[in-house]
């Protein structure tokens, strides 16, 4: 059975006290919740270090973005290794934001995979159209194309480890959900690639998270998908009162 997961990213928000106060009603939060369900967040990178100390949580915590090379001279950047010995479990790579401000491009990504993947830091691979490629017909293309020049290199068992994030950017901020036959017709469609590319059993251990806009008036109906496995979530992670009963969209 493949793994549940709602995860936070907070994107470039929150100064420190507000931070470490959304962390700590976070823990709280999810404490008591159904361990069943994976928890993440992706504070920004200088909260990193004092939340990986935090004793007791069920949060794992993920960076939003790391550097491919293993160290050198790269003023400003994070190495996988660095992340490592924090203890950080996971990490975004192609973020639509990054792909758009930071020109990343899927032969970058596949660096940053690997890099990650060396240190034993799991990825969580973004991809997604704008709508000008959604409304030309061209989304599942574009998608196939950003998953295998980035992944299709990894062995099985370094695919096993990748989650998977479905991005459509055209969702992402705009308050403009994919409704839920969008969202499972491109969950299906990348586990039906990674049936081709590995096989079925594989690609039934893989978790797909949806992200753009959800929130929890949409929560439960996208995660009712059998090819939905979570959600990675922006605004509505901002905030405990919407963080967690995202997290809920998974109970009855
Ligand atoms: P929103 O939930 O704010 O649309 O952001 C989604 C996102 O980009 C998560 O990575």
């Amino acid at each position: 059975m493949r793994k549940k997961i709602v995860a936070g990213n907070w994107k470039m928000n929150l100064n420190y006290d507000e931070a470490v106060a959304l962390y700590n009603d976070l823990k709280n939060g999810v404490e008591l919740m159904d361990q069943e369900i994976k928890v993440i967040i992706a504070p920004s990178a200088i909260y990193l270090s004092e939340f990986s100390q935090s004793k007791n949580s069920r949060i794992a915590l993920a960076a939003q973005n790391c550097n491919e090379n293993k160290n050198g001279a790269y003023t400003g950047e994070i190495s996988p290794s660095m992340l490592a010995a924090l203890g950080i479990q996971y990490c975004l790579v192609g973020h639509s934001e990054r792909r758009a401000y930071f020109k990343e491009s899927n032969e970058l990504l596949k660096l940053k995979i690997d890099a990650l993947l060396a240190n034993s830091v799991a990825p969580i691979y973004c991809f997604g159209e704008v709508l000008a490629e959604r409304e030309a017909g061209n989304h599942f293309n574009l998608v196939k194309d950003q998953i295998s020049k980035a992944l299709f290199h990894l062995d099985e068992e370094e695919i096993l480890k990748v989650i998977f994030a479905y991005e459509p950017v055209w969702a992402i901020g705009t308050g403009v959900t994919a409704n839920p036959d969008q969202a499972e017709e491109m969950h299906g469609f990348v586990r039906e690639l990674l049936a081709e590319k590995y096989d079925q059993s594989i690609a039934d251990e893989i978790s797909i998270l949806y992200g753009g806009s959800c929130k929890p008036s949409n929560a439960k109906e996208l995660f009712a998908n059998s090819d939905v496995d979570g959600g990675l979530i922006g605004g509505a992670a901002l905030k405990a009162e919407t963080f967690i009963p995202v997290i809920n969209g998974f109970r009855e």
